[in-house]
């Protein structure tokens, strides 16, 4: 049945024109979002997602158009009007103060007070718990949030809002630094807000997750709506939205090319994290892509850390090429040829205030212009052909970072990477937030380079893109290396087990 029949939106945004700079971003959208509904938003990285739902919060206003709240129109909304309404937004970026505790954060700006003066701490604890209970979140709410996983930061970001008690509650990309077990808790939770009769607007690049959990599928594409379907009955197929996103049809499934996989690239002999860890001992051999799975924790980043010199290890030898090197920062990794991109784009990656080519050269231009002055007129010449290939969205490749749209900021991160080139890539989550075509892209690089004969070490829990791009599998369980799995025996199935350790016999 199709819950959201004959009822009245909470919100509705008609004709949303906005304009950056003489750019569209948004040109004429109408949307809207029923009371205990999930409509999901999607479409490709830089489409307008989140600058439409920055209208609706009041961050930006609309060069035209109104939005109609319960019935009553509005030109533009400020945040203050916006909140008062009823509307929150969980943003992509994180905006929690990182050394206050989890009910500080909370409460924020509206602390419950004691006699209008004080602040109410015991109040406010308990309002958490019980908000915690009511929703089925366990956080010690007593540690700052930089202790937090970033899991739980997210749930601290959703438990601030759902206070609140909004009417309509946007979430941007809630899951993109999630691994599957805590992605499904977030869907759990969003089911159970939009109970509580709840609008719930949606966006993710996830879009199993989206048709799992959306009531209503909205996609748009350059800044306008393409279509929208009842997913009531969750029937609606990817090939169909992603054909909407795109505007042709795009490959869900990517097929790599096999090429030759040569001498061994990188060799790790007894790596020891701590004293008392197990020695780990693998290889990557050039031209080969090495995936590394395993459950939330299981210790796949921090093998992949000490390897690029981010964090130090106890014992073990690394070599390159045949060659004993030492590393102890993440200067002597580039200095020997690895190039480590890493899961937290945002907060490790980006210099937000420069431009477009000045992160993408930032690390590689003392190698490619060695005898030559910094001479930024030479930085179309370098950085197009990495823009093109990426499929970065932007105005000019002078526009600063920050104004890219958050997946286009990614692919900036990996840009920056491959421009400063390097023999061994390593590669942790490396196309979350990023839409299925430019995924696709994106795996095409990884393919080439492996074709220079360049080794990767990618990190993933995204098991499509596991099972169809690694030349093997190491899955890592507990600190260890639980197996490592051939190419011809490369499944879902067989790398669940692994990670698991669940026997074939049993
Ligand atoms: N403040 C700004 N100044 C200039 N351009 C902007 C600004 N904010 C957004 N844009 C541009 O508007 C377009 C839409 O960006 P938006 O962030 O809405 O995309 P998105 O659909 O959320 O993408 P993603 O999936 O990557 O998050 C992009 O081309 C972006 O560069
Ligand atoms: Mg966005």
């Amino acid at each position: 049945m199709n819950k959201v029949a004959g009822i009245k939106p909470i919100v509705e945004m008609r004709n949303i024109v906005k304009t950056f700079s003489g750019v569209k971003a948004l040109s004429n959208i109408t949307f809207d979002v029923l009371p205990g509904e999930i409509h999901c938003l999607v479409g490709e990285n830089g489409a307008g997602k989140s600058t439409l739902m920055k209208v609706l919060s009041g961050a930006y206003s609309p060069d035209s158009g109104e939005i109609i709240f319960e019935g009553i129109a509005y030109k533009n909304l400020t945040p203050e009007l916006s909140q008062r309404l009823g509307i929150n937004i969980i943003y992509q970026e994180n905006l929690l103060a990182p050394t206050m505790n989890v009910v500080e954060n909370v409460f924020i700006g509206s602390e419950i007070k004691k006699n209008k003066i004080f602040n109410d701490f015991d109040a406010m604890k308990k309002a958490v718990v019980t908000e915690m209970n009511n929703l089925g979140i366990n956080i010690n709410i007593e540690k700052p949030i930089e202790k937090l996983s970033v899991a739980d930061q997210q749930f601290v970001k959703i438990l601030k809002a759902i206070i609140k008690r909004p009417k309509v509650l946007i979430m941007d990309e809630p899951t993109s630094m999630f691994n599957v077990e805590d992605a499904k808790k977030v869907l759990r939770l969003v089911k159970r807000i939009s109970d509580m009769g709840i609008g719930i607007i949606y966006i993710s690049h996830f879009l199993s997750e989206v048709v799992e959990i959306a009531d209503r599928i909205t996609v748009i594409r350059d800044g306008a709506v393409v279509n929208s379907y009842d997913n009531s009955k969750r029937d609606t197929k990817l090939s169909v939205i992603t054909k909407d996103m795109v505007g042709r049809p795009v490959d869900v499934f990517y097929n790599k090319q096999q090429n030759e996989i040569g001498d061994p690239l990188l060799v790790v002999e007894n790596l020891k994290l701590k004293q008392a860890s197990e020695p780990l001992s693998f290889e990557v051999r050039k031209g080969e892509i090495l995936g590394i799975a395993g459950m939330v924790g299981s210790g796949r980043t921090e093998i992949v850390r000490a390897i690029s010199g981010a964090d130090k290890f106890y014992s073990g030898n690394i070599y390159i090429n045949n060659e004993k090197v030492n590393i102890s920062n993440p200067c002597d990794a580039i200095d020997v040829g690895i190039a480590h991109i890493t899961e937290d784009r945002q907060k490790l990656g980006l210099y937000l205030n420069g431009s477009i080519s000045e992160n993408i050269v930032i690390i590689g231009l003392g190698r490619k212009l060695k005898n030559f002055f910094v001479r930024p007129k030479k930085f179309p010449e370098l950085v197009n052909p990495i823009l093109k290939g990426l499929n970065i969205k932007a105005a000019s490749h002078n526009m600063e970072v920050r104004y890219l749209s958050g997946g286009n900021q990614q692919k900036v991160v990996l840009g920056k990477w491959l421009f400063q080139g390097a023999d061994l890539f390593i590669f942790d989550e490396p196309t979350r937030g990023i839409d299925v075509n430019s995924k696709n892209e994106f795996y095409n690089i990884m393919s080439s380079l492996t074709k220079q004969g360049k080794g990767i070490i990618m990190v993933s829990s995204d098991m499509p893109e596991l099972v169809s791009m690694s030349d093997r599998v190491m899955v890592i369980r507990k600190g260890s290396i639980a197996g490592i799995i051939q190419k011809e025996e490369i499944s879902e199935n067989n790398i669940i087990k692994k990670a698991l350790e669940v026997d074939d016999n049993e």
